[in-house]
């Protein structure tokens, strides 16, 4: 890979105290007593190491598998590296962009050759699947996708998987996606055992502002799965993490997570309904145009000139995320995190205003 990204670089450098943060997708909500008691408790038995043992068979009820088939790791972000430094006999691994930059980044430092497929902005940066090569072997792939916020089909995901490929769909925001008259989360492939080498990485850090405690898993066939673990440092996931896991995997939580994925869904239409009352470009004001069907925590847009406007919208207290360290973005793309009413109508304003002003 020569394109020279930052594919470090994430949305919490772009914060600072006093700045609205709209760069980090974490939810920042008071955390629900079903979820803080737990954590709270583990303190008392942080003498002991912890013991992954009730936490795993809690998210394999929770999605309907065997123990053997869930690999709990600390954050979604471990289970890239696990991927990545497992895969050894990989020969052509491919990653499918726009997307989170750290699965190429783990595959980078693990020492592979890695090939970018490039979803075009054109078809709303949905997956086609034709565009993979037939010979990769590893297939990375985000759904709904950060940072375009598509949500593609489950069909269109399962037609890459074949017997002799490793496939990995990142479903670390499946929680945020929304559609109504579908129960439970829609395109998720976290139940569906009968897929080829399907690997899913889910993250507990995002909808229940977990970032710091550190906590995710992965759910694959059990041999796929062994050979992760293999690659895991012992005691992986702190005791307080395994805590949240478990509660994060009991039926309080999972009707809560709907109701959460239901809000958002009308927060997010507020947000698209604001960015296009921009309008359309005028008087020399340049034109905000949302990228593709956002289905997730945040938005994508496109905006000529955004790289700097961004830094204007710095100076008047709001973070947003640069779109130029995405492989197949660019300097006119900014992701905005979905907020409520409230703080969506500030930033717009906030917005227009500086457009205006840049004539
Ligand atoms: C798409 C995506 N996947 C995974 C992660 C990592 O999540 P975790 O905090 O569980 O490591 C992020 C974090 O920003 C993300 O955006």
């Amino acid at each position: 890979v020569s394109t020279p990204i930052d594919l470090h670089h994430h949305g919490d450098a772009e914060v600072a105290p006093g700045l609205v943060d709209l760069a980090v997708n974490v939810r920042h909500q008071p955390m629900p007593a079903w979820l803080a008691d737990p954590i709270a408790a583990s303190l008392a038995s942080l003498a002991a190491y912890p013991d992954p043992a009730a936490a795993t068979a809690a998210i394999a009820a929770r999605h309907g598998r065997p123990a053997d088939e869930v690999l709990l790791t600390a954050g979604a972000a471990q289970g890239f590296v696990l991927i990545a430094q497992a895969s050894r006999g990989v020969r052509r691994p491919a990653v499918v962009h726009p997307q989170f930059t750290e699965p190429e980044a783990a595959l980078v430092n693990a020492g592979h050759a890695v090939e970018r497929v490039l979803l075009r902005a054109a078809d709303g940066f949905r997956l086609d699947p034709g565009l993979v090569p037939a010979d990769a072997d590893l297939v990375m792939i985000g759904n709904p996708t950060n940072p375009t916020s598509v949500l593609h089909d489950r069909a269109d995901i399962t037609a890459l998987a074949r017997p002799g490929r490793v496939l990995v769909v990142d479903e670390a925001f499946a929680d945020t996606t929304y559609r109504m008259g579908v129960d439970g989360e829609p395109e998720s492939l976290a139940e569906r055992r009968d897929v080829p080498g399907l690997i899913v990485v889910r993250s507990l850090t995002k909808t229940w502002g977990l970032a710091g405690l550190r906590i995710g898993y992965l759910l694959g066939p059990a041999d796929l799965l062994t050979e992760l673990r293999k690659a895991q440092p012992l005691w992986p996931v702190s005791t307080p993490a395994l805590a949240a896991a478990t509660a994060c995997a009991s039926p309080i939580a999972m009707t809560a997570e709907r109701e959460i994925g239901r809000e958002m869904a009308k927060d997010r239409a507020w947000l698209t309904a604001r960015l296009r009352g921009i309008g359309p470009a005028r008087d020399g004001v340049a034109e905000v145009t949302i990228a593709g069907a956002p289905a997730s925590a945040f938005v994508l847009i496109r905006l000529p000139g955004a790289d700097k406007i961004r830094v204007t919208l710095r100076e008047r207290g709001f973070a947003v995320r640069r779109g130029d360290t995405f492989p197949g973005l660019g300097a006119d793309y900014l992701r905005i995190a979905v907020r409520d009413t409230a703080t969506t109508d500030a930033f717009v304003a906030t917005l227009t205003d500086v457009l205006k002003e840049s004539l």
